[in-house]
């Protein structure tokens, strides 16, 4: 599809949302600054080949001390909305116990200005960076955390629940799980596999206890979670590739939505744990579904499932972005993520189909009848950009790749979710672009670049870029705005207009 600027613009629905995502722990940097406690996360990236080529989170994009210089970039571009997280170990040292009042000046500043700016503050209360108490007390897989960050998020209610527009309670529990808790990719790095599932059931727990205290502090706004989905493709007709892709689809999108909107664990995952000792009770299943605002759901790509081990465990391009460890064989695996033929990929190696934007939606509204409205909380690709400077210097970062992935996404989902539509009964509300800037992309290190802004490494200076211009051209054109001229920073049409450039390095 990828429309103009000006073309999607007029797609969009009244009201419909865009804004742009970060996290704490993968902007802030300051880990020991004014109070705050260590998270897991500090730990994990500090053993030696935990992160790509061992890059520190320490400094990140230091937005700890540019936060005013971040708002106002986020101010020029015109967004709706801002989607970050709270650090729950800056605001709360232990994960219990007393609060550190500078943490929470943090976030109330970011706030004040976020609004005075125009821009409607959505609260991640969970998005990884566990305080390290907890986790040294056995993080998810103890029952323990949830209640902790039901308590969490009474103290985020009481400091901030008259301002902020939306809270996402957790962040992609499925990620926690799969790469902190089976594969040890992440913090904390346990390698359980399927003994691991605890960690699964006590983040949905987490979710429940943290929107119950929200309630019960009568926040105005608005509550959901947020669940990363990937519509699994069979490889082949093979029965066995569509059994390993229903496996897969269980393992990845039904155990972590089923619980939130039908209020039971896929009947799989029933069996499975059968023979466990894991019985989650009524109470518990009672509040992981109780009614939300809106769903979150992250969309990046779909994956293509074989049976068998394969080649490697996971797709060459993401295993050598990520780390040697990732590569290789896995010979006992029953089932391996096979890349999709003829089918351009980001840095990451993940595949890029804008189509199948529309087919998660789809599969979501068919699935869950009673689904309430929808943001997509997270959709956006690494490339490696290019960089080149003009004849004064200026860094010039043509991202078009990037803007095409944007703008075929948003259009993929907007016309899913049209009357007529696979996806029509879905009450789309919003699209955050990941992300605002090139951050800390956690085991992939500062390598994976998903910004807008482009982050110098050096002197952190931020530099806008086409994509960023794009998504400001963007919302003027919906805002019926005379369409700003971007500085020279627009997608460079035609190769030679790039001669105009030297390039850098
Ligand atoms: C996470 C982000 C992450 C992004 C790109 C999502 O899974 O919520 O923290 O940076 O994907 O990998």
């Amino acid at each position: 599809m990828n429309a103009s600027a000006k073309d999607l613009a007029a797609l969009l629905p009244p009201r419909f949302t865009l804004g742009v995502a970060t996290a704490a722990f993968q902007i802030e940097g300051a880990l020991d600054e004014d109070g705050r406690g260590p998270s897991g996360w500090d730990v994990f990236a500090a053993k030696p080949g935990s992160i790509v080529d061992d890059h520190s989170p320490a400094v990140a994009c230091d937005h700890y001390h540019r936060m005013p210089e971040d708002v106002a970039l986020m101010r020029e571009l015109g967004i709706d909305s801002y989607r970050f997280s709270l650090s729950w170990s800056r605001i709360q040292p232990g994960g219990s116990g007393p609060v550190n009042h500078a943490g929470l000046d943090f976030y109330d500043r970011l706030i004040d200005l976020l609004l005075a700016s125009g821009i409607a503050p959505m609260a991640t209360l969970y998005h990884w960076d566990t305080p390290l108490e907890l986790d040294a007390a056995g993080g998810w897989m103890n029952r323990d955390t949830a209640y902790r960050l039901g308590e969490f998020a009474a103290i985020a209610a009481d400091a901030y629940g008259d301002r902020v527009t939306r809270w996402v309670t957790v962040n992609e529990p499925a990620t926690v799980s799969t790469n902190g808790y089976m594969l040890g990719m992440h913090s904390p790095g346990e390698t359980l596999m399927l003994k691991a599932l605890p960690s699964v059931h006590h983040q949905l727990l987490g979710h429940g206890l943290s929107l119950q205290a929200l309630r019960a502090a009568n926040v105005p706004g608005e509550i959901g979670i947020t669940n990363v989905y990937s519509p699994m493709v069979p490889a082949s007709v093979n029965p066995l590739d569509k059994v390993s892709a229903g496996l897969m689809d269980v393992a990845q999108n039904r155990l972590y939505a089923d619980p939130v909107l039908l209020g039971k664990y896929p009947d799989s995952i029933r069996i499975a744990t059968f023979f466990s000792s894991f019985s989650p009770s009524s109470e518990d299943m009672e509040l992981i579904s109780q009614p939300l605002d809106f769903y979150g759901l992250n969309y990046y790509m779909p994956t293509r499932v074989a049976s068998g081990p394969g080649e490697g465990a996971v797709p060459e391009g993401m295993a050598a972005a990520m780390g040697d460890d990732l590569g290789g064989t896995a010979p006992g695996s029953p089932l391996h993520i096979a890349s999709f033929p003829d089918t351009e990929t980001t840095a990451y190696g993940w595949p890029i189909k804008p189509e199948y934007m529309a087919v998660a939606l789809s599969e979501m509204a068919e699935r869950y009848p009673d689904l309430p409205p929808v943001f997509i909380t997270e959709g956006g690709a690494s490339f490696k950009d290019l960089e080149i400077r003009d004849t004064d210097g200026r860094l010039i970062v043509p991202d078009e790749r990037r803007v095409n992935f944007l703008a075929d996404h948003i259009g993929s989902a907007i016309e899913a979710t049209s009357p007529g539509g696979p996806a029509e009964s879905i009450d789309l509300r919003g699209y955050y672009v990941w992300s605002l800037m090139d951050n800390f992309e956690w085991s992939g290190g500062y390598k994976q670049q998903f910004g807008l802004l482009h982050v110098d490494r050096e002197t952190l200076d931020r530099t806008p870029k086409a994509s960023y211009y794009w998504l400001q051209e963007l919302l003027a054109a919906r805002r019926g705005d005379v369409v700003p001229e971007s500085p020279d920073a627009g997608v460079p049409a035609e190769a030679s207009d790039v001669d105009r450039f030297r390039t850098v390095g």
